[in-house]
């Protein structure tokens, strides 16, 4: 997998107004400000002129930036999220009521080795390798995700959109073998649109969580990776 040549790219400072960034965006594709101030306060307070942020409970003081490292108590990992693990392409938060559009990533830290890279998958990607009757079929069909019930692929107000989470939709119901044997083909057809983005230290890489599916390969247990994940609903 390599880098895209399409990727949107800005210096912190010289990176258009929220408007044109909303814009970029909207068209589907991440786009990277380097050199982003590596601070909380200021990524809070980039975000919320972009879109409300989402605060939860584990985030740091209860805000909005979770700090995505390798966590262990007891010698567990806290969290899948404070894990070394590999992260499939999935969408963030399929569970929740309402999920946020937008996802930002900070890299505080890249990994020393190399490892632990971003992964995504473009919905427009998907749209152009589906025949008409796969994207029916994806759309008509609804799966559990948590409470709730919701079909992958979708499509409101003349727009497609995306939700995935094969680890959600597996933890919360008991699937049937056919149902398995197609999300393993999904997975691979996913993963076969996929591509990569290294992240470097100070890229804060901006995302749409409904028109993309990302994940990250795996990293070493003792990595200091660090990244702050901002989550929020722009409008
Ligand atoms: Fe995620």
């Amino acid at each position: 997998m390599e880098e895209p040549g399409w990727l949107i790219s800005y210096q912190w400072g010289e990176h258009p107004n929220e408007a044109t960034i909303k814009e970029d965006l909207q068209q589907g594709y991440p786009l990277v400000i380097k050199n982003f101030p590596l601070s909380d306060e200021e990524l809070q307070s980039f975000i919320s002129r972009l879109g409300t942020a989402l605060n939860e409970r584990r985030n740091n003081n209860g805000k909005s930036v979770f700090d995505v490292t390798i966590v262990r108590h007891n010698n567990f990992f806290t969290s899948i999220a404070n894990s070394n693990l590999a992260f499939p392409l999935h969408t963030d938060c399929a569970d929740f009521d309402t999920i946020p559009n937008t996802i930002g990533l900070l890299c505080m830290e890249p990994d020393e080795e190399g490892q632990g890279t971003n992964t995504f998958m473009l919905l427009s990607s998907l749209l152009n390798h589906l025949t008409e009757d796969e994207k029916q079929k994806m759309l008509g069909k609804k799966w559990k995700f948590g409470n709730q019930l919701r079909s992958i692929l979708s499509f409101e107000d003349g727009n497609y959109a995306l939700c995935y989470d094969r680890i959600t939709m597996e933890s919360f119901s008991r699937l049937e073998v056919t149902e398995i044997d197609e999300l393993n083909k999904l997975d691979k057809l996913f993963k076969s649109l996929s591509f990569e983005i290294k992240l470097e230290k100070g890229d804060l890489i901006l995302f749409r969580n409904d028109l993309m599916l990302h994940g990250r390969d795996k990293i070493h247990t003792d990595s200091k990776r660090w990244i702050k994940r901002i989550r929020f609903d722009m409008k």
